[in-house]
């Protein structure tokens, strides 16, 4: 019996290791350092790209990300996903027509991600936003709402 109780212990505490260690893990913070609020020009949205972190399933991931990030006010920043909400292409930002614009089906975005123009069935999706002293700290992508 002692035996048995050993070999469990010995399988079974590291089985419940790795079993346990991811759910621990999605507890830590997504916040991601994007961009020095200082180098922002209100209402002049810049590209910033990042590397964030991503589990798919047992496997990590380093990825890059990329987010338009608009400062607002002093302390006010949005970023938004370079994602067109269409199909998916990549958004620029056109300074001279001061919108954001999908090059594969002309879908037209104004600077706070509504859609203008072109087939796109929704906003751009925003990140969540934190700012903490110089530091724009990005989250999670937040999809956003139809219409
Ligand atoms: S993917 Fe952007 S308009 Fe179609």
């Amino acid at each position: 019996m002692g035996m048995m109780g050993a070999i469990s212990a010995a399988l079974g505490i590291p089985t419940l290791g790795y079993l346990l260690v991811p759910a621990r893990e999605k507890k830590q913070s997504t916040w991601i350092e994007a961009a020095d609020i200082g180098k922002l020009m209100v209402n002049q949205p810049e590209q910033v790209v990042f590397n964030r972190v991503r589990r798919d399933g047992w496997k990590t991931v380093t990825e890059k990300v990329a987010a338009w990030v608009v400062k607002t006010g002093d302390q006010q920043v949005v970023a938004f996903s370079p994602i067109c909400t269409h199909l998916g292409c990549a958004v620029s930002w056109n300074a001279g027509e001061k919108s954001f614009a999908c090059p594969c089906h002309t879908s037209v975005f104004s600077p706070d991600g509504k859609v203008v123009a072109g087939p796109a069935p929704r906003p751009l999706d925003r990140f969540d936003v934190r700012v903490d002293g110089i530091k724009v700290l990005l989250g999670e992508v937040k999809k956003s709402a139809e219409g």
